[in-house]
């Protein structure tokens, strides 16, 4: 077996200097974001890990896709009676990073969490692919399942249910949006020197600080 201690790599694919950095976090997320999507090194640019703490003051992680972004924050949808929905409705705080190993960058985004309006989940949820909307109503995500089998008799059940009208949202699903308090840009630098730059909100105004390595 590969001994993980012996795994080095040096990073020298950028910079991030304090004269080339965004005013805001948004527009230098943007810039981090949209350099992301357009490598096709970079695979799934929008996959973000969210941190949350349930009821128990246990953390848990896991991935999800960013699916919006603005001043506001970083929104992903899921399900709302999931681990994680019952995890933010105990602690309504988390903490997000996205990593895109190619470019040597990390982005790391924390606050308060709210749902999104039911609006935003309407909009977002008949955008998806049918399949999709049917896999939403048919997961009782988190839950412990007694096989594949039963996953995939609830989808053929709700397929029949809906027919080929439209497939409502379900009442347990839709969009949670991280408001940022803090977001932190990392560039990986040689000699682990890294440069991290991080925003944070100071009142009703945002600082801007460089941090350690
Ligand atoms: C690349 C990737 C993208 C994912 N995107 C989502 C997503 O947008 N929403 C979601 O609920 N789960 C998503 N998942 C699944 C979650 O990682 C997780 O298994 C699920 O949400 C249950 O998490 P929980 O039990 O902590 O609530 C994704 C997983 C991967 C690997």
């Amino acid at each position: 077996m590969t001994d993980p201690a012996d795994l080095r790599r040096t990073y020298d694919r950028g910079t991030l200097d304090d004269g080339a950095v965004a005013d805001t976090w948004l527009e230098q997320f943007r810039r981090w974001f949209d350099a992301a999507v357009a490598d096709p090194a970079v695979p799934e640019a929008n996959a973000m890990q969210v941190a949350t703490i349930d009821a128990g003051g246990r953390p848990q992680v896991r991935t999800v896709l960013l699916k919006g972004l603005d001043e506001r924050g970083v929104v992903f949808f899921t399900n709302y009676d999931s681990a994680k929905g019952r995890a933010l409705a105990a602690n309504p705080y988390a903490a997000a990073v996205l990593l895109w190993h190619a470019h040597e960058r990390q982005v790391r985004v924390s606050g308060p969490v709210a749902r999104v309006s039911a609006a935003e989940t309407e909009a977002y949820f008949h955008s998806r692919p049918r399949g999709s909307q049917v896999g939403a109503w048919a997961s009782p995500q988190s839950e412990v399942i007694a096989s594949r089998a039963e996953l995939e008799a609830r989808e053929r059940e709700i397929a029949e249910r809906f027919g080929d009208g439209e497939i409502p949202v379900p009442p347990f699903w839709g969009g949670f949006r991280i408001t940022p308090e803090q977001v932190e840009f990392w560039q990986g630098r040689p000699d682990r020197l890294h440069d991290r730059i991080r925003y944070v909100l100071d009142g009703a105004d945002w600082r801007r600080e460089r941090l350690a390595p």
